[in-house]
């Protein structure tokens, strides 16, 4: 349940153990994030008991939120972490993630960063290019250690979501397709001392729901697989990358839960036999309702056109709307009374790109109320920028005790 309201109050936790979000963040004199580690955990079992009956392990793609609570968290419910930099590595490790629990991805990695994964013995790295296993080998052979990695496989498809989240498709720069397979396998049998093909690896884009395209993508990721088994290597391991959307606008999850258990069957099915462990990595899916960003409003500006009810938190804080044109909800941490009022809810950046939300029904807001901008635990904190050199929103993470961290 995470965010709901009782009594025209906003709560955090479930209808056996909740607080106010308003006793949470009510004294602070800036915008803050709230976490709801609770529900966090709430998707991770249903994550992990979707993938029951096969060998896996869910690889929390942290890039969509690293709060050190929550990977602490996440951790502790026996989840690993996807990385996509050096500083997420050293985040990872930091708050506790063992090294043989971290797999790496992204188009770009550093001499550095390759150095720093490999030092550390993470347990694998998500080859993005035939350069980057190249530079992998040398590294790995400087090192004096054998680097285990899988091949990102582009699978051309479309899954039909927003273009810039969007990487399985030909026009992408993410993975690589056959024709680069050519190239690989002439680096891995020059290089086989210091590189190990552990298996194949794809993600197709984010904020997904058609398990279908997923499937189509899984299945050409196999073929490829198939075919370098068939070759002699012995790949134990195969990666699904992660993906799974919520509906932003609706506060109704029961859907979610649907699509995690029907992914966790489609999944098996497609492996089935094919005596893999089976790799996965969400991250928007575990932590976007978990959490909420709540500014307060500063001025209530009414003019012929628009009513503007400006807040100290916006595309700052929360990029999401003006970079990709997203929905969140907006959840008065009280509901007023009186007639509702439409509002665009803006922030303090000096742009008109700086919206959390357009045309909105809400009771009427005042100056100085308390508004939370809902599933933002995705994409929110991580994404945000000092823009306009405003601070950095706070982030407290909540659980069922009331607990605070
Ligand atoms: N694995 C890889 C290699 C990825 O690139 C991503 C996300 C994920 C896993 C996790 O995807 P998820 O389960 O969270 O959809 N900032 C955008 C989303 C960018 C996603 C980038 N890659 C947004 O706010 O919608």
């Amino acid at each position: 349940m995470a965010f709901f309201y009782s009594d025209g109050t906003l709560h955090v936790g479930d209808a056996r153990a909740s607080v106010t979000v308003d006793s949470i963040v009510g004294a602070l004199d800036r915008p803050a994030y709230v976490y709801d580690l609770d529900d966090i955990a709430l998707r991770f079992h249903a994550m992990n008991n979707a993938f029951a009956s096969a060998r896996h392990t869910i690889h929390y793609a942290m890039k969509a939120n690293s709060n050190a609570a929550i990977l602490r968290h996440v951790c502790a419910l026996g989840a690993g972490v996807d990385t996509v930099s050096g500083g997420e590595i050293a985040r990872a490790l930091a708050a506790g993630v063992p090294a043989d629990r971290i797999i790496f991805s992204g188009v770009a990695k550093t001499h550095q960063e390759i150095q720093r994964a490999l030092t550390a013995r993470i347990k694998q790295i998500n080859v993005e290019s035939p350069q980057e296993l190249q530079r992998i080998a040398d590294i790995a052979q400087d090192l004096g250690v054998v680097a285990d990695v899988a091949f990102r496989l582009n699978p051309n498809v479309n899954p039909k979501t927003h273009p810039y989240i969007t990487t399985g498709f030909r026009d992408n720069k993410f993975g690589m397709d056959e024709s680069f397979m050519p190239e690989l396998r002439g680096i891995l049998a020059r290089e086989s001392k210091w590189v190990r093909l552990r298996g194949f690896t794809m993600h197709i884009g984010s904020l997904l729901f058609d398990l279908a395209v997923i499937r189509e993508a899984i299945e050409k990721t196999i073929a490829v697989h198939d075919t370098f088994k068939a070759e002699g290597h012995a790949l134990d391991r195969l990666d699904i990358g992660g993906g799974l959307g919520i509906a932003y606008d609706t506060a109704d999850t029961a859907r979610e839960f649907e699509m995690i258990a029907q992914y966790g069957r489609m999944a098996i099915d497609v492996t089935r036999g094919m005596n893999v462990e089976l790799l996965c990595e969400p991250g928007r899916i575990f932590v976007a309702r978990a959490g909420v960003l709540v500014g307060r409003v500063q001025y209530i500006k009414a003019t012929a056109q628009k009513t503007f009810a400006i807040l100290d938190t916006g595309m700052h804080h929360l990029v999401r709307p003006a970079l990709y044109g997203s929905k969140h909800r907006i959840l008065p941490l009280r509901q007023g009374t009186g007639d509702s009022m439409v509002y665009d809810i803006v922030g303090p950046i000096c742009e008109s790109s700086d919206f959390l939300a357009k045309d909105v029904l809400l009771s009427p807001l005042k100056q100085g109320d308390l508004v939370a901008i809902a599933d933002a635990g995705a994409y929110g904190f991580t994404m945000a920028s000092q823009y306009n050199s405003h601070e950095l929103p706070a982030e407290i993470a909540v659980n069922a005790s009331g607990h605070q961290s």
